[in-house]
């Protein structure tokens, strides 16, 4: 383990767009991403993560889904038709569920073990020089997008990754100084 290392995967990974529709990224690469990402912490053991990835035709589909709902909650027109195609920049779609808990609290639990899964899934990602983007499930579109993934009702959608292999220059990124209040 070096942390210097691991300091420097942390500030390259950025949030990207730019990548090569066209270049396939291996189905194993996918699953061992999905597998790195259940290796976040997991309150109560509930392992509350669901996977579905989309390449190929099955892109434009997702995008059909989450557009219906999109022009079903009211969405104005440019903003749905742009959705019915997005997923195609990217040769691989993640979507990212986290189950329901038993309790709220646990609902909330879940919540935040799969966010810290899909941050290993992104680090993992950037360790193997791919870029990624993680998108939130349109507004409105989230029973439809999470139905079509199989995932069980009231499953969150948590993410939908965008992953491919970068093209282009990768955005700088930057963070605020970190306030620490300590208390002895
Ligand atoms: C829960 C969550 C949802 C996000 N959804 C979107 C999104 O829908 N669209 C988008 O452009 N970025 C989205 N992002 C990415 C953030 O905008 C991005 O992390 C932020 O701009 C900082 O950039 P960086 O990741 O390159 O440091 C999301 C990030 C998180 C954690």
């Amino acid at each position: 383990m070096d942390f210097e290392a691991f300091s420097a995967l942390v500030r390259h990974r950025r949030t990207r767009l730019t990548m090569d529709p066209a270049r396939d990224v291996e189905r194993a690469t996918i699953e061992r991403l999905c597998t790195e990402a259940t290796w976040a912490p997991c309150h109560r053991m509930t392992w509350p993560w669901r996977f579905a990835a989309f390449t190929g035709e099955s892109r434009r589909g997702l995008g059909d889904v989450a557009a219906d709902a999109m022009a079903a909650h009211g969405d104005a027109a440019p903003k749905v038709a742009k959705t019915r195609t997005k997923f195609l920049r990217a040769p691989v779609v993640v979507v990212v569920g986290s189950e329901p808990g038993s309790s709220d609290l646990e609902t909330a639990e879940n919540r935040d073990a799969v966010a810290a899964g899909v941050q290993n899934f992104l680090l993992g990602a950037t360790a193997l020089g791919l870029a990624t983007f993680w998108s939130s499930c349109p507004k409105g579109a989230n029973d439809p997008v999470a139905r079509h993934c199989g995932f069980m009702d009231g499953t969150h959608v948590a993410a939908m990754l965008y992953v491919g292999w970068p093209a282009g220059e990768p955005p700088v990124g930057e963070r605020p100084p970190v306030d620490v209040r300590w208390f002895d």
